[in-house]
């Protein structure tokens, strides 16, 4: 912080300079000294000034030009400048408050009138001053609350993410769906539902709600759920409760991501021309998040290895979904599927489980198996 005021005096005959220093340096102000308009301008922007003193008449450049050069500076707007002239033409005044001048002072020059003015412009600066600092202050705060406010919400955003994809992911160790199965089938419904038109915005809640399709699947019974052969009617019945559970899981939510996760828990089965469960919609009355899951679901199921469940080729699930145009998928879906196939198979490549994730479900599987049985002989079924 300075301690004394800097004022800048302007004027190309040495001894008013020296006189304007005689009558302020003993009064406490630092002076610097300009002998010319383009001296002027070079030191206001290397010095902190506080106030100028501007002699009028001046060879080349004059005291009008350089208070309008001064004021083409956003910087110095408010830079009190005192125009100090020998002229008492009432235009001369107008010429200087129309360049930007703040006061005048006459030659010669009266010490008490220039102690005056310069006072009374200082005060006026260090008032602009206080609330710029305040402005700067009050923009610095809240450019970091509005930073700690987005990471905050990011945060949350993140942790509710992962808490949807872990509870995702508990679903399908109780299923015999392969490792990365969700991870596949909601990159497959965003890409389709970007290339149906979808905003972006639309695009992320189908990726991150698209897992949640098959949560329900925690309320069917391990016996149906884990039959290592042919559901009877009876149990198929069961198993198709899936998406009603799941739906009533995640019904009555004031969050947009959970009402989409509804919708495509409740409708994912449901196919275009009426013969899907568990409502029998037909065409659109499915919502539009349902029908793209109902491809992406299939096609990964149809292409990825599932114990006791028939494996097709990536072709020969391409042809299955060819044939369900127009009956089980919406055709516009179908569609946008096939106009971005290359992107489905780097999909499918690039989450593609290892054999070591396989194992880990298999080993996982065997235990939790055991861990039933044992439960069961401990505790019979009621
Ligand atoms: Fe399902």
């Amino acid at each position: 912080m300075k301690s004394k005021p800097i004022l800048l005096a302007v004027d190309d005959q040495p001894q008013n300079i020296e006189l304007l220093e005689a009558f302020l340096v003993p009064q406490g102000y630092d002076v610097l000294c300009a002998c010319s308009g383009e001296e002027a301008l070079a030191k206001l922007g290397e010095n902190a000034i506080d106030l100028i003193l501007l002699d009028v008449m001046m060879p080349g450049m004059d005291g009008f030009e350089v208070t309008r050069r001064v004021r083409e500076n956003l910087s110095f707007r408010l830079l009190p400048i005192i125009l100090v002239t020998a002229l008492r033409d009432k235009d001369d005044h107008i010429k200087g408050i129309e360049a930007g001048c703040d006061d005048f002072l006459s030659k010669p020059i009266d010490r008490t009138e220039l102690l005056a003015r310069v006072r009374a412009l200082l005060k006026v600066k260090a008032y602009h001053d206080l609330l710029n600092d305040y402005q700067r202050k009050l923009e610095s705060d809240i450019a970091t609350r509005t930073q700690e406010l987005h990471q905050a919400l990011a945060d949350t955003k993140a942790a509710s993410l992962e808490i949807i994809h872990r509870l995702s992911t508990a679903t399908e160790c109780k299923d015999e769906t392969t490792g990365n199965h969700i991870c596949r089938m909601s990159h497959f419904a965003a890409a389709v539902a970007r290339q149906l038109g979808l905003d972006e915005a639309a695009v992320e809640l189908i990726l991150y709600a698209a897992p949640m399709h098959d949560l329900g699947k925690i309320g069917i019974p391990d016996r149906i759920l884990l039959k290592p052969a042919k559901l009877s009617p009876l149990e198929w019945e069961i198993m198709k409760k899936h998406t009603l559970i799941g739906a009533e899981i995640l019904k009555d939510s004031e969050i947009e991501l959970l009402r989409v996760g509804e919708a495509i828990a409740r409708t994912h089965h449901e196919k275009w021309d009426g013969s899907g469960y568990p409502a029998g919609l037909r065409g659109v009355e499915i919502p539009l998040y349902g029908r793209i899951v109902a491809i992406a679901d299939v096609f990964d199921a149809m292409t990825s290895a599932r114990p006791y469940k028939e494996t097709f080729s990536v072709e020969e699930a391409l042809d299955k979904i060819r044939e369900g145009r127009g009956s089980h998928f919406d055709p516009d879906v179908v569609d946008a599927f096939f106009e971005i196939l290359d992107e489905i198979r780097a999909i499918k490549q690039q989450y593609e489980s290892s054999e070591l994730q396989e194992a880990e479900m298999l080993a996982f599987r065997m235990l939790l198996s055991q861990y039933r049985e044992n439960t069961s002989q401990s505790f019979p079924a009621q």
